[in-house]
């Protein structure tokens, strides 16, 4: 069966989609909807047998698209998934899924009871780096979790309509979804915004249960671009470098041995140092192997990983975050 796809938005973002949608054996791309001209005629250079509209509602409304995926700001995000779902399409939504949690679950909700399937671009999830670290977690390698701590910084771009949290973060806070397997208690953020009222700069620390911590740093204001992520497990700790080009993960044998817990004068703790090994990291394009699974997940009727919960579970802590960052750090219980 091939599933027929509407894309809208066609900005930075929105060619990959088109693209990917476009080139997969179990789908294509027949629609594109985009409110500047000089994108349509992108749009109309590169793909000369798609159809392109400024109207969303047209796309949205035509019979022969299957799934709508929504490219678009994140304010626009709820009405036009909202307009899809009504329609009976399916909808593939960018991250951050909405602007709020209430909006999410209304979406959610809806779904359910048309029975249709929602993707959320939590692109970050379908990387081969993401994919093993997950792997190692699972099978045991790392051992029970201790921390996961980030850093995403980078200068510029500066949104207009979000901060750095909403631009930025979601990448970091759908991996900690992924990997986590506890809910979130807590959140505690710190940031300032130096230029037009949106923090530029944001500290984000998320509380678990069983001692779990996350830290995530992401900032526009940096000299310098750093990708670079720490997970601490009790058996094994990795680095993960995703601007490495090869070595994109590297796994330490290292940690603490506790001997004895008989008070704190007792206590006799050993370094171990051991190891380093650099797993395999595959490179296929996870834009590519998310539309797969999402193609696939309609067709066999599975539930995605990046699905409308995922997404929901993000924007809590996204909201969370900035509740945090306005009250100056004060902790935001979930
Ligand atoms: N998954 C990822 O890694 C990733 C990367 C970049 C951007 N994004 C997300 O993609 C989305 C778009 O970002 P971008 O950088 O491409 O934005 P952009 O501003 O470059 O492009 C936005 C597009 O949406 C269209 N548009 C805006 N409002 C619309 C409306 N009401 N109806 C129809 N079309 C409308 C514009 O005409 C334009 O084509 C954002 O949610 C962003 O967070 C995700």
């Amino acid at each position: 069966m091939m599933i027929q796809v509407g894309v809208i938005g066609y900005g930075y973002w929105g060619p990959n989609i088109v693209r990917n949608f476009d080139s997969l054996d179990g789908s294509k791309v027949v629609a594109v909807c985009t409110l500047h001209e000089g994108s349509l005629n992108k749009v109309k250079k590169a793909y000369s047998d798609l159809r392109v509209t400024t109207k969303s509602d047209e796309l949205i409304c035509a019979p022969d698209v299957d799934v709508v995926a929504i490219v678009t700001p994140v304010v626009t995000h709820f009405e036009l998934a909202k307009k899809a779902l009504k329609m009976g399409k399916h909808v593939l939504v960018e991250k951050p899924f909405t602007y709020t949690a209430a909006q999410a679950e209304e979406l959610i909700e809806l779904a359910e009871k048309k029975n249709l399937k929602i993707g959320v671009d939590h692109t970050v999830l379908f990387t081969g780096a993401v994919r093993k670290i997950k792997q190692l977690i699972d099978d045991g390698t790392l051992g029970d979790l201790c921390y996961f701590d980030s850093m995403r910084i980078n200068l510029g771009l500066f949104q207009h309509d979000v901060n750095v949290v909403w631009d930025l973060a979601p990448h970091d806070l759908a991996i900690i979804d992924y990997l986590i397997k506890e809910k979130p208690t807590g959140v505690v953020a710190t940031g300032e915004a130096h230029f037009n009222g949106l923090e530029d700069i944001a500290y984000i620390t998320i509380y678990f249960p069983n001692n779990i911590i996350a830290h995530v740093n992401v900032n526009w204001l940096s000299p310098v671009k750093v990708r670079t992520t720490l997970i601490g497990g009790q058996k094994k700790m990795l680095v993960w470098n995703d601007l490495e080009p090869d070595e994109k993960i590297k796994v330490y044998d290292k940690g603490v041995d506790v001997k004895t817990k008989d008070g704190v004068y007792n206590l006799l703790v050993s370094y171990r140092s051991g190891d380093m090994w650099v797993p395999k990291v595959d490179q296929a394009e996870a834009l590519k192997l998310l539309a797969e699974s999402f193609i696939e997940c309609i067709s066999n009727g599975k539930t995605p990983i990046n699905d409308g919960l995922a997404g929901l579970q993000v924007v809590k802590m996204l909201e969370a975050v900035d509740k945090s960052l306005k009250r100056r750090g004060e902790i935001v219980y979930l």
